[in-house]
């Protein structure tokens, strides 16, 4: 189905002449989100927070619903997080390592994702593996199932989306090996939900992180966390768990919560919650479908446009490429780009090498500009932009 961008370049309070390029980085909220933000909070200011929480338990209770909706899950296998970071340390914390005890990842995780592992394998020492790389920039899933035959991994942790790179990887495969081996599967989906279409059941992960802010247009200080029903029976829950996650029931003894609430803290944002709430039922209301086709015409303009700029190199691998696209032109500093792109509205980011060490090692370089555009943007805007970096 067309998705009606009038409708939602309206619902976005004044855009102006900019061109927002930046939903990898902290995209813009639609109007409604503010508005449920700031309703919630008028209501605190006046009642108090303990008593609007209790209020408003059918519209917290359906942040669970539409963000099950958005994922292909159920409703008891959400969890609220502060951002994508905290879902992923309170998964790690779940899970119960020991001395030698393996996790295969990729070279394009996030950098934040490899200093946990990094941080475990100093205090627990563990061991870290990472899969080989296609030419292409695909994993190689020949050599994934041979280290899953010889490691029989503890964990496999995957980036479905780089934060540096529009490589899109293949997480269903990965999923179905993880699944068949009953090894543990943690995806990042930070930079992939909101602008794919995504389906648990299909990727077959345990854990899935996600934040609010970048392509899901939430407010900041918002993420979630899914978990599997098999984890969930088999009680996996964060070593640092409060009077949110678990009842204390006696001197040395607590119980922890059926469903995937065991992964909060009592204590949250709950204004925040309903902005990130309003954002997920957006998006679900347009469909993610629509979204990631109109995304990939979008993409497929402005990879056809700036390959055919002169000296402009573009940094993403892979087959299937999405809204992230990266990029650097011959002779040109990082300050002249940038002094180009902001004297001419263009909101972008640079990416750096800490930011992902190993993936700009191999690539030889150490800053990109990265352009993330979403659906609220237009085929003019990215002929415009095309045109600005052309003139650099
Ligand atoms: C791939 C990926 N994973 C995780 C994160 C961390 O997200 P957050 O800052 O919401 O914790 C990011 C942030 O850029 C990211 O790009």
């Amino acid at each position: 189905m067309e998705i009606d961008i009038n409708q939602i370049r309206k619902d976005i309070t004044d855009y102006g002449e900019k061109i927002f390029l930046n939903s990898a980085g902290s995209s813009l909220m639609p109007k409604s989100v503010v508005q449920e933000i700031n309703r919630y909070l008028l209501e605190e200011e006046k009642f108090g927070g303990y008593s609007v929480a209790e209020l408003k338990t059918n519209e917290i209770a359906d942040f669970y619903n539409q963000t099950a909706q958005l994922i292909g899950a159920e409703a008891h296998n959400i969890a609220f997080t502060h951002d994508a970071t905290d879902a992923y340390i309170k998964a790690l914390s779940s899970i119960h390592f020991k001395h030698n005890d393996i996790i295969i990842t990729t070279d394009d995780d996030y950098a934040s994702n490899h200093i946990q592992f990094i941080s475990l394998q100093k205090r627990f020492g563990i061991k870290i593996v990472r899969i080989k790389n296609l030419e292409n920039g695909e994993l190689d899933m020949i050599d994934f199932q041979k280290l899953v035959d010889k490691h029989n991994p503890k964990l496999v942790a995957v980036t479905h989306v780089p934060t540096n790179s529009g490589l899109i990887q293949n997480i269903e495969a990965i999923g179905e090996i993880c699944y068949n081996q009953k090894i543990i599967f943690l995806l990042d989906a930070c930079q992939s939900v909101g602008q794919l279409s995504i389906n648990v059941t299909k990727i077959k992960c345990d854990f899935l992180t996600a934040t609010g802010r970048k392509f899901l247009r939430g407010p900041r200080g918002t993420g979630f966390l899914f978990i599997s029903d098999r984890l969930l029976k088999n009680g996996f829950s964060p070593l640092m768990i409060d009077g949110g996650g678990a009842v204390w029931k006696a001197i040395d003894q607590f119980d922890i919560l059926e469903n995937a609430k065991r992964f909060e803290t009592w204590e949250a944002p709950y204004a925040l919650i309903m902005g990130f709430r309003e954002a997920i039922r957006y998006a679900n209301n347009i469909g993610l479908e629509n979204i990631q086709s109109y995304n990939q015409k979008l993409m497929l303009r402005l990879r056809e446009n700036l390959i055919g700029i002169q000296g402009v190199k573009l940094f993403d691998k892979g087959l299937k490429n999405c809204n992230i696209l990266t990029f650097r032109k011959d002779g040109k500093s990082l300050a002249k780009i940038k002094e180009k792109l902001n004297s001419n509205n263009v909101f972008f980011s640079v990416s750096r090498k800490e930011w992902g060490v190993i993936d700009f090692n191999k690539k030889g370089i150490d800053w990109v500009i990265r352009l993330s555009p979403h659906y609220f943007n237009t085929i003019e805007e990215i002929d415009n932009v095309s045109k600005i970096i052309d003139e650099i």
